[in-house]
């Protein structure tokens, strides 16, 4: 991403990021407040009492489940996605023996009616266990797979359908607090404040790890660490503030999309979960002054090296309009030896001896080398190896940067009211009491003005 680096000239110089220093430090200190509050997204959450409720009651409903659904959607599903996905082996709902005694894992997140049917024609009521999590509870393709779940459980175990449901809602209020109550329901509590996309190391995505054998607290110990680094150090020695301002200046000049690319394939859901948080959180028509910015970068998820055989002739020769983050492993989880077989020719003689993660990991930095002598800028995030700790401080390290590009684009990170309008008109189309058809147009329903 830097000048000197970057073939053509282009790339940002050592004097823009200093001239962002007192930015940073404001935003630092800002941080370190958040980190030492009681409540609110990175507040020092990695010690709470609802950790250990989450690790009890996944240890108490342990070996009584083949089968582990989560019902939820956006920031309340993808985080836990993309933990399973790194932490547990490829085959896992395959085979119990890679699953030593925990249940298989299978997440309904959309509205769909195939998925639902299909989902409910595989599934055993008697050996399931659901965990609903939806922050607001009232969320439409949430309540209505819910719903159906609910009543599939109920006419097949008639009063026990009840201990087979855990409930992860906003701390004390809200429909589902309210309904788990009526209901007599488990419930776990998302701490106040913490919004959807931020909320997966909380009882979010902490529950499911539990219910799944993951380790838990090294989740926590590695967003912990980037965290408390991020609060104290100085920006200059700060990893997290450094690359986000880099980031937040190469928006301002040289890029307008955003691809994260992992050399793993057991990353490729963090792609998923990443494209929501930066897009989420950062496109917005109104700072927080009330001037229309329409800020934002467009996230584009990939998976290395495969999408090198896709997407990146447009990343090397298509609008120079990208800034690359990729993520490579520098251990995998085992060796993968080339086997010397085919040596007389010569084409593919030469892989054999190589480790597979060699080949990928060559192919990463080969990428990179290429993009820099196009002039196009890229930036690498590695990882000693991927487990629990590693994966709590990518997780983390995300978030803190899009909280400091949020804050250098002053606006508000952490809301979404973008996303109102289409909901409004949905609970209109549905027949939700109080969103009758309107007689006046949209607009004049919603707390936010829209454009004509
Ligand atoms: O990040 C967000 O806030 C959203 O993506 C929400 O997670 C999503 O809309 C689901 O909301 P809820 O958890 O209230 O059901």
């Amino acid at each position: 991403m830097l000048a000197g680096n970057l073939g053509g000239g282009g790339g940002l110089a050592a004097a823009e990021l200093d001239a962002l220093a007192p930015q940073l430090e404001e935003i630092r200190t800002r941080l370190a407040a958040m980190v030492e509050s009681e409540t609110g997204t990175f507040a020092n959450t990695f010690r709470r009492p609802e950790v250990a409720a989450a690790k009890a009651l996944a240890a108490r409903l342990a070996g009584s489940f083949d089968d582990f659904l989560l019902i939820g959607i956006g920031g309340s599903t993808w985080g836990t996605i993309a933990i399973q996905a790194a932490l547990c082996h490829g085959f896992w709902n395959d085979r119990p023996e890679l699953r030593g005694g925990r249940p298989r894992f299978h997440v309904l997140d959309n509205s769909d009616p195939d998925a639902l049917r299909e989902m409910l024609h595989v599934l055993a009521p008697g050996r399931t266990l659901v965990n609903i999590v939806s922050k607001s509870g009232t969320t439409a393709e949430t309540a209505a797979n819910f719903m159906a779940v609910a009543d599939w459980l109920r006419k097949a175990l008639g009063e026990r359908w009840r201990e087979h449901v855990v409930v992860t809602t906003d701390a004390g209020q809200g429909l589902l607090q309210r309904l788990a109550a009526r209901e007599g329901l488990a419930v776990l509590d998302i701490p106040p404040k913490t919004g959807g996309r931020f909320s997966l190391l909380s009882n979010v995505g902490l529950f499911p790890a539990a219910v799944l054998g993951l380790d838990v607290d090294a989740l926590l110990a590695g967003a912990e660490a980037l965290t408390l680094d991020a609060a104290r150090s100085p920006w200059q020695e700060n990893r997290v503030l450094c690359a986000s301002a880099a980031a937040w200046l190469w928006f301002q000049r040289l890029g307008s999309v955003h691809v994260l690319m992992p050399y793993s394939r057991r990353l490729r859901y963090v792609a998923n979960w990443y494209v929501q948080l930066w897009g989420e959180s950062l496109g917005k028509r109104s700072d927080r002054q009330g001037r229309e910015v329409h800020s934002g970068s467009t996230p584009l998820g990939a998976l290395g090296a495969a999408d090198q055989h896709s997407l990146l002739q447009l990343f090397m020769e298509g609008p120079a309009d990208k800034l690359l983050t990729f993520v490579r492993l520098e251990a995998f989880q085992g060796a993968s030896p080339i086997p010397r077989i085919f040596e007389e020719d010569p084409e593919v003689a030469y892989l054999a001896g190589h480790d597979l993660s060699e080949l990928i990991n060559a192919e990463q930095e080969s990428t990179a080398e290429a993009l820099r002598a196009e002039g196009r800028g890229s930036r690498t995030l590695s990882l000693p190896t991927l487990d629990a700790y590693w994966l709590g401080q990518l997780f983390q390290f995300f978030m803190l940067e899009t909280f400091v590009n949020g804050e250098l684009l002053d606006i508000n990170t952490f809301d979404q009211p973008g996303v109102e309008a289409g909901k409004i008109l949905t609970y209109q189309r549905m027949g939700r009491p109080g969103f009758a058809p309107l007689e006046r147009p949209l607009a004049d329903r919603l707390d936010f003005p829209v454009r004509d």
